[in-house]
């Protein structure tokens, strides 16, 4: 499949490691104003107009299910991000930082299917827990990571509720540059801090929460010269996009009615629309899936934006279980409402019990995954519900996050009481006499549930 290949990554760009002139090569664009610029520029937002920013993928021309995973550089060749490289920035492969990445299930489950109202065999789950540091965040970050290291970046730096920071600590440590990440000072779940700070970055905990950590950070990276890696960054959001590319094509580029999404910062929403325009540019898909994104009920400041239909926008002070979208002025706004515009999506609440009770049925499947994740199961069978989304449609939901990340939201769910006795679905482990009889109690009781 050369044809493709030659249009996408000459042959001179793998040899020539001429790194200028291939970050010089690749387009950036404002949103806002459209004002251009290059790879070879290290910008988070318009210098011009304060804008977002948006890599420009050439979408010209036809691009075949073949032309992807071929002539990777061994620095990449297992990473299931760079095999889609024509719809990618390209970098220099000697700047390549990749673990593995990507690469993950499609689950299907009817208990699942059930629990959402759809017909059986009509929803899928993607689960992005399984990446390499446990989250959907290494797409982006082995992009990120990978610009950083090509215009040279001397240190690396990102605000984070807990999982953004793992991924970077991991990658940064893997190019070798130093990484500095900000997180709130309560709230971050302790496994998603035990990773950041084993992989080698330098953490602060700061008096504040996750929106007030990302400004902070914004006038520092502004006032430094410091790489700046949270999804306002739009190299990161291009890796991000890879989750929408391989769900295609495991599912032979069928694409289904809906995509259902948590949404914090509002990344995967930005990129995921920009995944599914470009694809459907480029011939692989002939229509557009609808996004649905759900927020948690105490940090919706984009359900509400969407309920305005996108009139007023109103940041909010976020609280919430599923700490990973404990999030109340998401930085991707403008970007994630044209990602909704342009897919006719939708974009609803549901509350902390929801969430909780939609990750107990998504960790007894078999499956698991932590609760900023279960807020698209829990979403998905309000729009059921509420008839937005039908029983025959079909739908893909996204799963963030690998249950381990958070195992205090485990702990709580199972041996808290709420007002004075066990949840329903409390799963308590029991103490016994190391006796046999007390052994074979515990059995009946297995057996009978
Ligand atoms: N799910 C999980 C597990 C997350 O960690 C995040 C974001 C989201 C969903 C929301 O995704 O921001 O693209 O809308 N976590 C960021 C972090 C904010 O710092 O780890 P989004």
């Amino acid at each position: 499949m050369t044809r493709a290949v030659t249009a996408i990554l000459p042959e001179s760009s793998l040899a020539v490691a001429n790194r200028d002139e291939m970050l010089a090569r690749i387009a950036v664009r404002c949103m806002e104003c459209g004002e251009r610029f290059t790879g070879a520029d290290v910008f988070t937002s318009c210098p011009a107009c304060g804008g977002l920013l948006d890599v420009v993928i050439p979408t010209k021309r036809t691009i075949l299910p073949a032309d992807f995973g071929v002539e990777l550089p061994d620095s990449a060749r297992h990473s299931g991000v760079w095999r889609y490289a024509p719809l990618l920035p390209i970098l220099p492969p000697d700047s390549l930082v990749s673990r593995w990445e990507g690469n993950t299930p499609l689950y299907r489950d009817d208990r699942l299917t059930h629990f959402a109202g759809l017909r059986d065999g009509h929803l899928e789950l993607k689960h992005e827990g399984h990446n390499p540091t446990a989250s959907f965040k290494d797409r982006g970050m082995t992009v990120g990571v990978s610009h950083a290291k090509a215009v040279g970046a001397r240190i690396v730096a990102c605000a984070s509720t807990g999982n953004t920071s793992a991924s970077l600590a991991a990658y940064a440590a893997a190019a070798g540059i130093p990484a500095l990440v900000l997180v709130p000072d309560t709230h971050v779940a302790v496994g998603k801090l035990a990773q950041t700070i084993a992989y080698g970055a330098k953490v602060v905990q700061i008096d504040g929460d996750f929106d007030r950590a990302l400004l902070l950070l914004r006038e520092l990276t502004a006032a430094y010269d410091v790489y700046l890696v949270n999804s306002v960054n739009p190299f990161r959001l291009e890796g991000q996009k890879t989750i929408i590319f391989e769900m295609l094509e495991q599912r032979g580029w069928q694409a289904p009615d809906w995509i259902v999404l948590p949404g914090g910062n509002l990344g995967n929403t930005s990129s995921f629309g920009k995944a599914l325009i470009e694809l459907q540019a480029v011939g692989l898909i002939d229509r557009l899936p609808r996004l649905a994104v759900i927020q948690a009920e105490g940090a919706a400041p984009f359900a509400a934006y969407h309920a305005s239909g996108f009139e007023e926008y109103v940041p909010v002070h976020a609280a919430t279980v599923a700490t990973a979208i404990k999030i109340g002025n998401p930085a991707s706004t403008p970007r994630a409402r044209r990602s909704i515009e342009l897919t006719n999506g939708w974009v609803t609440t549901v509350s902390d019990e929801d969430i909780l009770g939609a990750k107990a049925v998504i960790d007894r499947a078999g499956i698991g995954c932590e609760p900023a994740s279960a807020a698209s199961l829990a979403g998905l069978r309000r729009l059921v519900r509420e008839g937005v989304v039908l029983p025959h449609e079909t739908a893909v939901a996204l799963l963030t996050g690998h249950i381990l990340k958070d195992t205090e939201a485990v702990t709580a769910f199972h041996f808290d009481d709420v007002q004075g006795t066990a949840r329903s679905g409390a799963n308590r482990p029991v103490r016994v006499a190391a006796e046999l009889p007390a052994l074979e109690r515990a059995l009946a009781d297995a057996l009978h549930g």
